[in-house]
């Protein structure tokens, strides 16, 4: 059995991002920039976006963060990601999500211009991305893409089964990883299917994203297939400073004991996602 490191994969690429960006700045003088809007104090967010701030820094890139009270409104902060769409400094655009629920996600990503979507979420990168055009892919999904590869596994005329439906990870995972390129065999599972193991037990590749512990055991599993987990959550723990500790989608112990290889909850994705955020911001300068 094989963990597969996140941490370790994130490095080798954001190494190679950085002399991207080197080389950007030395041939045309162009700084790739990122402005990052956090709505609200959502512990996780806070920390995610306070990442993703470093990660800029350490790449070599600007970082613009925009921190905005619970109380704004839609059109307010619509109206800001306008400016920022006009503004010559800023290559990619970021709106934390979630945000708060008098605002609609639908509203603010349809005024992020696509051409500063770094995170692959406007409609019209996902239809690019959906009929094979060239286009921003959504981060985590790529990430996963690239975690995969990175175990070693050849997915070519693998069974892959994805657990979860949504926009962000889900539908995106099950369509790259069905495209000719990828040519896995893709069954998508989400809250409606009634028997998950019936499914997980054929696959090849088990992707997890359902937003709760113990989605995936190792009973669900067939010996040797690959688990990409790519929840975060918080499981209370007073032996933890924080009070406690993060937790993915699968039971790490039963999944490992019987998977080939398998993310670990930290140290997986979680790092891959904010490295394909630096890849399309350098993408969206040049
Ligand atoms: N919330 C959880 N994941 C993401 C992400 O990849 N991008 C944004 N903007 N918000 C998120």
């Amino acid at each position: 059995m094989k963990i597969i490191d996140g941490k370790l994969l994130a490095a080798n690429l954001r190494a190679e991002i950085a002399a991207g960006v080197q080389e950007l700045k030395a041939t045309r003088g162009i700084v790739p920039g990122l402005a990052v809007i956090l709505v609200g104090n959502n512990p996780a967010s806070v920390s995610y976006v306070t990442a993703k701030e470093k990660a800029c820094a350490e790449a070599g890139m600007y970082s613009r963060e925009i921190r905005l009270p619970e109380t704004t409104t839609e059109a307010e902060l619509v109206a800001r990601v306008k400016r920022l769409n006009a503004d010559p400094a800023i290559h990619g655009i970021l709106v934390q999500l979630p945000v708060p629920k008098h605002i609609r996600d639908k509203a603010v990503i349809d005024a992020i211009a696509p051409e500063k979507d770094v995170d692959g979420f406007t409609p019209v990168n996902v239809g690019k991305m959906l009929i094979g055009e060239k286009c921003f892919l959504p981060c985590t999904p790529h990430g996963i893409l690239k975690l995969i590869e990175f175990s070693g596994m050849d997915v070519k005329g693998k069974h892959a089964v994805v657990i979860g439906r949504s926009n962000i990870v889900g539908k995106p995972v099950a369509v790259l990883l069905a495209r000719k390129e990828t040519n896995a065999t893709v069954t998508l599972c989400h809250t409606g299917t009634p028997d998950v193991a019936s499914f997980t037990r054929t696959a090849d590749i088990v992707v997890v994203a359902a937003g709760r512990p113990g989605t995936l055991t190792g009973d669900m599993l067939k010996p040797g297939a690959v688990v990409i987990d790519v929840g975060v959550n918080r499981i209370p723990d007073a032996t933890r400073p924080k009070g406690f500790r993060l937790v993915g989608d699968a039971d790490f112990e039963s999944c490992a004991a019987v998977a080939g290889a398998i993310t670990p909850v930290p140290g997986g994705v979680g790092p891959m996602t904010i490295t394909m955020l630096l890849w399309n911001t350098l993408e969206a300068a040049k």
